[in-house]
């Protein structure tokens, strides 16, 4: 074991602040990596305070981060794939079981025993994984992804939770040009969605709640942007959507967006509000629309979507930020200010 720095929070209602942890040594399979850069997404906000205390209650101290991009420090004798100096990324797993039906659909994510980067009993240690608020971290090489060549650092630790979330279920809802998609809400998950949709050449409609985020939607990908609250707007699409990808983390009214989808058009949630959604039955009946869910994507998807990014020039709009700043950005985050993701330069740690 060795030591690494880190910020935590102690309790749902405490700021993170900067803490010493305890990490494994490589085992022979293990891949140690010195993290450069990590994401904060909505679902490290949700979890710090606990939010999602009836599905997955958080343990204390709590350290977030699913977004990670780093260079590789040390690796065990039997890893193959990675040597020391290369950069590389982890998401939102960090170990499966690797031998269940999911696992071998490459659907790790939907395994029964996946351990999740942070706040996941970690077989190794004991208590609970620790995730990327921190200056290193060490993962089997199994979970461990490639970065392409000439992608912004800073911009690309995003793609490993808000890319790959968006990524997958329109791959799976077959987004392809020709399309109608709309993408609910702007934030991280929303701004790639919309570039992500964009590139699968679809006809991407934006829908927010804040008016001052309009051009910026159109320069993200969008053909057009529809103010949420307006009805009027929302109207003129009705019964017109092939698939919608609703990113939005607070509660809000879906039947809005039921409405809009056209015969057996898909509403996917990605989004995971606290509070239950009400879903009246006839939005669904008529026209034989569905909503389902999706969370983030499997290791081989994950890694299709980074080369995927790779080829199109794609990643997040971040903005950077020292570790200190994190409570302030969680601030932001909660009144939807961010353009269009935080991204925390985990240089700023040494200082701690
Ligand atoms: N399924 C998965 O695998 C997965 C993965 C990552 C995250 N998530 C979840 O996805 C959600 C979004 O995450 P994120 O990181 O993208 O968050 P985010 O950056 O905070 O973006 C959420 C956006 O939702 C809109 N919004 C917020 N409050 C709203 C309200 N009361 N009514 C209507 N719209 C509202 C805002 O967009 P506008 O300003 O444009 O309206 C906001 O920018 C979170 O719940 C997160 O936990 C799920
Ligand atoms: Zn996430
Ligand atoms: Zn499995």
């Amino acid at each position: 074991m060795y030591d690494a720095k880190a910020y935590a929070a102690s309790s749902a209602t405490s700021p993170l602040a900067s803490t010493t942890i305890s990490r494994r040594d490589p085992t022979e399979h293990d891949v140690q990596i010195e993290i450069l850069f990590c994401g904060i997404c909505h679902s490290d906000l949700h979890t710090v305070r606990n939010e999602w205390s009836g599905a997955v209650p958080t343990a204390y101290p709590c350290i977030p981060g699913h977004e990670i991009v780093g260079r590789i420090t040390r690796v065990g004798s039997a890893v193959t794939r990675f040597r020391p100096g290369d950069v590389a990324a982890v998401g939102c797993m960090v170990d499966s079981d690797g031998t269940c039906p999911e696992c071998r659909a490459g659907l790790e994510q939907f395994c029964p025993n996946v351990t999740l980067t942070y706040n996941f009993p970690d077989k190794h240690l004991g208590g609970v994984t620790y995730g990327g608020y921190s200056d290193s971290v060490v993962v089997s090489e199994r979970f461990v992804l490639r970065v392409p060549s000439g992608l912004d650092l800073a911009g690309t630790a995003p793609l490993l939770c808000a890319g790959i979330t968006t990524y997958s279920p329109m791959r799976h809802w077959g987004v392809t040009r020709g399309k109608k998609v709309g993408v609910v809400g702007l934030g991280g998950l929303g701004h790639m969605g919309a570039k992500l949709a964009h590139a699968f050449g679809a006809h991407v409609v934006v829908f927010t709640t804040s008016l001052s985020k309009k051009d910026d939607a159109l320069r993200l990908g969008a053909d057009e942007v529809v103010l949420s609250r307006n009805a009027d707007e929302m109207q003129k699409h009705a019964g017109s959507f092939d698939f919608i990808l609703d990113t939005v983390s607070a509660d809000h009214d879906i039947n809005a967006y039921l409405n809009l989808l056209r015969r057996d058009g898909n509403i996917t949630l990605v989004g995971a509000p606290p509070k239950p959604l009400s879903v009246p039955a006839f939005a669904l009946l008529m026209g034989r629309r569905s909503l389902s869910g999706s969370v983030i994507g499997g290791i081989a998807e994950t890694q299709e979507m980074l080369d995927f990014c790779g080829a199109h020039h794609i990643t997040s709009d971040v903005e950077v930020i020292p570790i200190q700043k994190v409570n302030e950005a969680y601030e932001r985050l909660l009144k939807s200010d961010v353009k269009y993701r935080f991204s925390i330069d985990m240089a700023s740690l040494k200082s701690e």
